[in-house]
């Protein structure tokens, strides 16, 4: 089903720093919503960046966007956090959990009080953990939290094997689940170039411990660390992954993605949000999809899980 051109598709974005503006930028460039509002505890930075977006409207899709406060949350379709402390060099996404969840208890509290009943979209790290302390305080049904998770990790991994292969990333089929961050781990026994099964595309017997396969996964993990020593932050990607959410929730594609929900007894896990392959609509998670993985796999995804439960554990008291 796609959106008639009158519905009203309004996206509040919560911080306005250089992945909430990459984001804007990137919406307003593929035109996917009607209404943009950016809000930041700096109204004079929302403003400004509101101003520069707006200028290149006759060179985009036409929509409305404005500097705005939490009220403008209470009509929102949905609402992109993205605001909070972000990893100085050498700093883990973990190390930033007792900042954020700090600042998101506040955040979520003040637009539930406007009496918002759409969507959460939560991209700030550590975004696992992040997006649980936004279902608790919030008292969303879980589907209508969905954390961006694994969908910048994936789409490395299949822009690197796509560079390694020489084949186009879109034709790469791969995903990276469990934590956005460094316990996270490659599904080799699922990557498929163009319908085949990578082994066999790529003759190797054993994909998982080959070291030119290893060396591409570990370039995924720590690309963010790669990033960040270079220029200081990361933006654009994600700000792209953002937008590619959006539009699977607002145009109700039913789209496969890999994002972070709670899991509720899927791969034999429970109550910890971690970076799994979903299929998202206008009403959020509608499905997790479980894959069959291997050994090593499944005790990757338990140990990545289980650190994430303590880390989480201590977020939410
Ligand atoms: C990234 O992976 C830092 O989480 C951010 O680019």
């Amino acid at each position: 089903m796609t959106l008639s051109l009158s519905k009203s598709r309004k996206v509040v974005i919560i911080g306005t720093g250089f992945v909430g503006s990459s984001y804007a930028y990137s919406l307003l460039n593929q035109g996917v919503v009607n209404e943009l509002v950016l809000v930041d505890l700096n109204r004079d930075k929302a403003e400004g960046e509101a101003r520069d977006l707006n200028h290149g409207m006759p060179f985009g899709s036409p929509m409305k966007i404005r500097a705005g406060g939490y009220d403008e949350c209470s009509d929102a379709d949905l609402v992109v956090i993205t605001a909070g402390a972000n990893q100085a060099p050498g700093e883990t996404r973990l190390d930033l959990v007792s900042k954020n969840a700090k600042i998101f208890k506040s955040i979520v509290t003040s637009i539930m009080n406007t009496g918002f009943n759409g969507l959460f979209l939560v991209a700030t790290n550590p975004v696992d953990v992040l997006s649980h302390v936004t279902l608790q305080v919030s008292g969303l049904p879980k589907e209508r939290v969905i954390g961006s998770g694994t969908i910048l990790d994936t789409a490395r991994f299949r822009y690197l094997l796509s560079e390694h292969f020489q084949v186009d990333s879109r034709n790469v089929h791969a995903y990276i689940m469990g934590e956005h961050g460094d316990s996270e781990l490659p599904i080799w026994s699922h990557v498929q170039i163009g319908g085949v099964p990578l082994s066999r595309y790529a003759k190797i017997d054993d994909v998982e411990n080959d070291k030119e396969m290893q060396d591409i996964f570990i370039n995924v993990r720590d690309a963010a660390y790669h990033i960040i020593e270079r220029k200081g932050a990361t933006y654009y990607g994600i700000g792209m992954g953002l937008v590619r959410l959006t539009k699977a929730i607002l145009h109700n594609e039913n789209s496969i993605v890999t994002i972070s929900t709670l899991l509720e007894g899927e791969y034999g896990i429970n109550d910890v949000f971690l970076g799994v392959p979903a299929v998202v609509n206008e009403n959020g998670v509608r499905q997790i999809l479980e894959l069959q993985l291997n050994e090593s796999e499944q005790q990757k995804l338990e140990k990545s899980a289980s650190i994430l439960k303590e880390m989480t554990e201590k977020a939410l008291s």
